[in-house]
């Protein structure tokens, strides 16, 4: 795929996944075309030398994996790991407040989100809804409203002449978009909202709805901006780039040896949850992927095995260049950034490091560093966290952005193509054994 090819491909997945439940699909939906076979965690499992397969749980974490040749177990998996979630605005389960007439819908803050990007933009809602059916049973349904029914409008200056100087914002008084104006006496609910659209949306045996998990999002589509178009301008760049990229690195990678790719929820959270990487989801799947092997065999398998832990970095921006360690900057559009930390925020060690180099040199990409300032506090990923759980040796690499869990962010857009190209060469070789 050419840069040109790849980037349009991720733009439109960015564009129609709106929550971790339509990534999720969106992935589902290109590895099946991809020839993957949907497994189930309830049932049993018959995997085959050569199989390619994929399994989600809570539709809001999907792991993905081709099973190598016969004698492959020996040589270990090559996981790549990125997550589904960002920072938003999730609606409350009792969200409607009604001030003036005006229908809003309190939010709590999910994530670490920069607040005030979400004022003034064309909001819309999607998520998925549990309900029951006309026939008495449990279903769910993704649901997207698409257009933009919401919006966060600011305080006019004319009435906070201090705006502009550093105001803070309360996103429990401050932030609840206006979804609607009612006429005198009329009621509606946010059931009455999701039930319209679950209709529309050709959903017809509603009875009623039970729950939601609903997070409100930027109509805007995602971009390629800039005079000579470097940069790419969108949503959820963190870390949807990274969850494109891994699974389209891992369909076009050569078969023989075994490959997997695990997309979390809950990053942004923690990790602490059942589909986080915390949780069990992917030490189990490599359990059953070793099959009934003794413990022993599953040791030598994991010693084998490497992951690259694929989230984006911060790019040293040009109006804060202090804000950065002098050497280590990354510059948008200049290849991926290998993720370091003494401190273990990052689970990059010397060796990981220099294998994820070695396979940048091997395929004529660029590569960088970055470590934070010695005087800031680091993020971190799922990288430590999943190396710790399953004992796979992990390097942090990932694109360079600016303005990380913004409503709208940006990254250079030779970046996307020269990730994949190293990913793609990672699932194909064994340079770490
Ligand atoms: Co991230």
């Amino acid at each position: 795929m050419t840069s040109a090819n790849i980037n349009n491909a991720m733009l439109s997945y960015i564009q129609d996944s709106p929550t971790p439940f339509h990534a999720v699909k969106g992935l589902q939906d290109k590895l099946h075309a991809k020839g993957f076979e949907r497994l189930c965690e309830g049932a049993t499992w018959n995997l085959q030398a050569n199989g390619r397969y994929y399994v989600t749980r809570n539709d809001s974490a999907i792991i993905a994996f081709k099973v190598g040749n016969q004698n492959s177990l020996k040589n270990g998996v090559a996981i790549a790991g990125a997550h589904t979630d960002s920072p938003c605005l999730k609606v409350k389960p009792n969200p409607e407040i009604i001030e003036k007439n005006y229908l809003q819908l309190a939010v709590e803050v999910y994530g670490g989100a920069l607040l005030s990007p979400w004022f003034d933009r064309d909001l819309s809602l999607a998520g998925r809804v549990d309900y029951r059916t006309n026939h008495g049973e449990l279903s769910s349904a993704l649901i997207n409203f698409e257009k933009p029914i919401a919006f966060i409008p600011s305080l006019a200056i004319h009435l906070d002449r201090t705006a502009n100087e550093g105001r803070k914002i309360n996103p429990q008084t401050e932030m609840a978009p206006i979804v609607l104006q009612l006429i005198d006496g009329e009621k509606r609910t946010l059931d009455d909202l999701i039930h319209h659209q679950l209709i529309a949306q050709k959903h017809l045996d509603v009875q009623k709805v039970l729950s939601h998990e609903l997070l409100f999002y930027d109509v805007q589509p995602p971009n390629v901006i800039g005079f000579d178009q470097q940069f790419i301008a969108g949503a959820r760049l963190d870390n949807l780039i990274s969850c494109y990229v891994i699974c389209e690195a891992l369909c076009n990678s050569k078969d023989g040896e075994t490959s997997l790719i695990v997309c979390n929820d809950h990053e942004e959270v923690g990790s602490a949850s059942i589909v986080g990487a915390q949780g069990p989801f992917l030490r189990s799947v490599l359990e059953r992927l070793t099959g009934s092997s003794p413990p022993e065999e599953f040791s030598r398998f994991m010693h084998k095995s490497l992951m690259l832990s694929v989230d984006n970095a911060h790019g040293v921006h040009p109006n804060f260049v202090n804000k950065h360690d002098k050497n280590h900057g990354p510059i948008l559009n200049k290849g991926p950034v290998v993720k370091l930390n003494a401190n273990q925020r990052y689970a990059t060690s010397g060796f990981s490091h220099a294998v994820f180099s070695s396979l940048c040199e091997r395929v004529g990409v660029p590569y960088q560093s970055f470590v934070m300032r010695s005087d800031m506090g680091c993020g971190s990923t799922i990288g430590p966290i999943t190396s710790a759980e399953v004992g796979v040796k992990t390097v942090d690499v990932g694109v360079a952005t600016f303005g990380m869990h913004s409503v709208r962010e940006l990254a250079g857009s030779s970046d996307i193509h020269l990730m994949a190209k190293v990913i793609t060469e990672f699932f194909s070789s064994r340079e770490w054994l």
